[in-house]
């Protein structure tokens, strides 16, 4: 990443000043964006997914310590009507709904009542550490994120779940003039999967630039169409063609990847001239972009291969989906109680005791086999009942038990 100019936070100024210019002047925004030389503008997934529970205001609070551009939240109405943070359809991933409310976890979030929803804990499933945590309503991620250096991505998500959520997301905006400030510094962007609700979005406040998700559609003229009313077009960077990054640009839009969480696939996603980065780990982007460690407490336990979908069934005893873990120093380490997180917080421990020798590995599984501790066939099973690391990709992150990050990796 030499090339690039090491960022401080003045210079971070500098790019939300730039992206100003980019996010508001069409085409010739992305013209300005698109040189794979430049940096792109950095965004917080889920506020911090990687380090906190997601759309949560302790992700938030997170978010501004690791200076990314802007951090991202989904959006979806209560049955009452009020703006909250939900990322799932259902509350049965990121809170206690099952114990709250028996029965009603493959509810959807829009059946629940605002009152409901403050009474469950939104961030425990996480870690115990994050206990207590609620659920935050579009107001208190501004009290919270509003921040000089920090912008903010509003995700309309499930509009069809949500009726009326445009409106109502318009009606927030409108009601605090500190989202117009983020507005005029070009600090702020609506985004959605569904596009006739972010076209909606567009004709109410065409201030604020707005965002299409989904794979980059085929045609040009409906990417040209698009851009008639959009600033930039998000997409998967694993199902990303290379040769679609011109093709977007070239209708005039500048182009999002997410979610994009190990340095290798940072580094690929920038070479490629991408205008914008998504990730759960936004301070290991920023670290990287300066020059710097993206991860500073790396130890030399690196994760080194996963396996998410084995030969044969991902359970089968001894031999389903795992990660592999490598000493890369020149002394034993012992990793007994480093725990690995899946993009989705799914949770792989080792073992208590477990030594991998200077340059040797340890393989860790999800499903059942018998736990082995030899130099050169080192084995630990989780014993799930289900798979967990996705087939077609995934990322898993690496962390000590005292819940230091020390690596990344995605396949
Ligand atoms: O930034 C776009 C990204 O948030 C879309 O994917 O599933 O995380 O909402 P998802
Ligand atoms: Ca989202």
């Amino acid at each position: 990443m030499a090339r690039r100019q090491a960022r401080t936070v003045g210079t971070s100024i500098a790019l939300a000043a730039g992206m100003t210019v980019a996010l508001f002047a069409g085409s010739a925004g992305a013209e300005q964006l698109s040189d794979a030389t430049t940096d792109p503008i950095t965004i917080g997934h889920r506020a911090s997914a990687g380090l906190a529970p997601e759309n949560t205001l302790a992700a938030v609070e997170l978010v501004k310590e690791q200076g990314p551009d802007l951090f991202e939240i989904d959006v979806q109405l209560s049955s009452d009507g009020v703006p909250v943070m939900m990322h799932d359809a259902t509350l049965a991933r990121t809170t206690d709904v099952e114990e709250v409310f028996p029965g009603r976890e493959g509810d959807l979030v829009n059946d629940f009542t605002y009152a409901e929803l403050q009474q469950l804990d939104a961030g425990a499933w996480f870690s115990e550490r994050f206990a207590g945590e609620r659920i935050p309503t579009l107001g208190e991620i501004l009290d919270h994120g509003y921040h000089p250096d920090l912008g903010i991505v509003i995700e309309l998500k499930n509009p069809a779940d949500s009726p009326g959520l445009v409106d109502v997301v318009v009606d927030e905006l409108n009601s605090d003039p500190r989202w117009n400030e983020l507005a005029a510094d070009g600090r702020l962007t609506a985004i959605s999967f569904d596009l006739d609700a972010v076209r909606d979005f567009h004709e109410l406040r065409p201030d604020i630039p707005v965002m299409g998700l989904g794979g980059v559609p085929q045609s040009d003229a409906e990417l040209e169409a698009i851009a008639e009313w959009a600033t930039s077009w998000g997409t998967n960077y694993r199902t990303l063609d290379p040769a679609d990054v011109d093709r977007v640009h070239e209708a005039g839009l500048l182009l999002n990847v997410y979610t994009v969480n190990s340095p290798a696939h940072m580094e690929y996603v920038i070479d490629l001239g991408v205008d914008m980065v998504t990730t759960d780990f936004p301070g290991v982007l920023v670290d990287l972009l300066a020059g710097a460690e993206p991860i500073p407490d790396a130890n030399g336990v690196v994760i080194s291969d996963a396996v998410g979908d084995a030969p044969g069934d991902d359970l089968q005893p001894e031999h389903g989906e795992h990660v592999v873990l490598t000493n890369t120093t020149d002394r034993p380490v012992n990793v007994g109680g480093y725990y690995i997180n899946d993009a989705v917080i799914n949770t792989l421990v080792v073992g208590r005791g477990y030594l991998i020798p200077a340059g040797g590995e340890l393989r860790v599984y999800t499903g059942p086999g018998t736990n082995v501790r030899k130099p050169g066939d080192s084995r630990f099973y989780n014993d799930f009942g289900r798979a967990v690391l996705n087939n077609g990709g995934d990322s898993v992150a690496l962390f000590t038990p005292d819940d230091t990050l020390v690596d990344i990796y995605a396949y």
